[in-house]
């Protein structure tokens, strides 16, 4: 594994200046000073030149493979389609190239496998972009369940429950700011890289559940320190159009659900709680892209005097997205694991596949 140079700036190149890249990672990685902006690839050129000089990014190509032979380039960030961004992640790092990419990580385990024997072989590190992690609120529940499970001074350790409803994600961003041009977007294979036993019927909503769940079954096992081989997929109860309703784990012997449905609140509708026999955690996640998201947290301590408190998570000003962009930066510096590697990341392609066989019976 090679550890970047602590004091100079990472050479960031960056894949597919769409819509996450414009509202989201493109301005975190410009304004981070322990970051430069040197390269773009994006396959609709015009798009890619207005895009590159808005950010004064120097070169600009139409292929990431353009980027693999670039010795100015240190670490690479990948925000493309669902389904072609891991076959790019794992070109990148079979060539030793450290990469950030968005979720989901692949769309199959196979994919998958494919992304992480191609690390093995290149050396490069991969993070997947689950912003979840590094939103201070859910932070602060994970150290309250560590520190009451290694105490035990609030009993028996009961059940997690994540309420993913969704609602309004992007908090009144203005669409209207992202640069555009008439070129039409790539095609999508929607089939390729889906596993083999899903009938092709099937993969659009499997893909649209996997694409928002897979944040939540991953924020579910990092809160509970459950690794692949401790979580199992119990139950699934979705209705027919392969999004809504529960889904039911067994996560290091916790019961654990995840409630899914996309509505149209005006809000966002997500909130995960930690039950223990005398206290419980829980967080109310903010809307994804209000910055700074200012998640809120009730945790209840029961006993004698029992009573809420109203912690407010810290740093106040975070912002999960800005917060990921800095540990991917800071980790590559200094060595230090990444908090969502992909090498963890495979359990939750497994548990999508394994929800998706339930749900239809195959
Ligand atoms: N974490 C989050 O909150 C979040 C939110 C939205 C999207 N995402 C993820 O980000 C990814 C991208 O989503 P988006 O909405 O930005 O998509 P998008 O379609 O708006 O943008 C993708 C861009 O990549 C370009 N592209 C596609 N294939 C390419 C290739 N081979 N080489 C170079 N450029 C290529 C396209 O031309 C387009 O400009 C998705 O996987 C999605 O899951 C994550």
């Amino acid at each position: 594994m090679k550890t970047l140079d602590p004091v100079k700036k990472v050479r960031l190149g960056y894949v597919g200046c769409g819509f996450i890249a414009q509202h989201i990672h493109l301005p975190n990685f410009a304004s981070l000073r322990d970051c430069e902006l040197v390269a773009l690839a994006e396959l609709r050129p015009a798009l890619g030149r207005k895009v590159a000089d808005h950010y004064g990014i120097k070169t600009l190509v139409n292929s990431h493979q353009e980027l693999i032979d670039n010795p100015e380039i240190d670490a690479v960030a990948v925000s493309a389609d669902y389904m072609v961004q891991g076959e790019i992640a794992a070109d990148l790092l079979a060539a030793g190239k450290h990469v950030f990419m968005e979720k989901p990580m692949a769309v199959s385990m196979r994919q998958a496998e494919t992304i992480l024997a191609a690390a093995d072989k290149g050396g490069g590190r991969l993070m997947i972009g689950y912003m979840k992690r590094y939103d201070p609120g859910n932070l602060l529940v994970r150290e309250t369940v560590r520190r009451w499970r290694q105490s035990g001074e609030k009993g028996q350790l009961l059940y997690l429950r994540n309420h993913g409803f969704t609602g309004n994600w992007t908090a009144g961003r203005d669409t209207t700011a992202l640069i555009t041009t008439d070129e039409p977007m790539p095609p999508k294979s929607r089939e390729h890289f889906a596993p083999d036993w899903l009938p092709p019927e099937f993969v659009g909503r499997y893909i649209s559940y996997l694409q928002q769940y897979t944040h939540n079954i991953n924020l579910a096992r990092f809160v509970l320190d459950a690794a692949a081989e401790n979580v199992t997929v119990k139950t699934v109860d979705l209705d027919a159009d392969g999004m809504t309703g529960i889904v039911v784990f067994d996560m290091n012997g916790t019961r654990v659900t995840v409630e899914s449905a996309q509505t149209k609140f005006h809000g966002w509708d997500e909130h995960t709680q930690v039950y223990f026999e005398r206290g419980w955690v829980h967080a109310h996640s903010p809307m994804l892209f209000a910055n700074p998201g200012q998640p809120k947290v009730e945790i209840y301590e029961g006993g004698d005097a029992p009573y809420y408190s109203y912690p407010i998570p810290t740093p106040i000003a975070a912002w999960h997205y800005k917060e990921e962009a800095q540990h991917f930066l800071d980790a590559l510096r200094s060595g230090e694991p990444f908090r969502s590697p992909g090498t963890d990341a495979l359990a939750d392609v497994t548990l999508l596949e394994t929800i998706y066989r339930k749900h239809l019976g195959l």
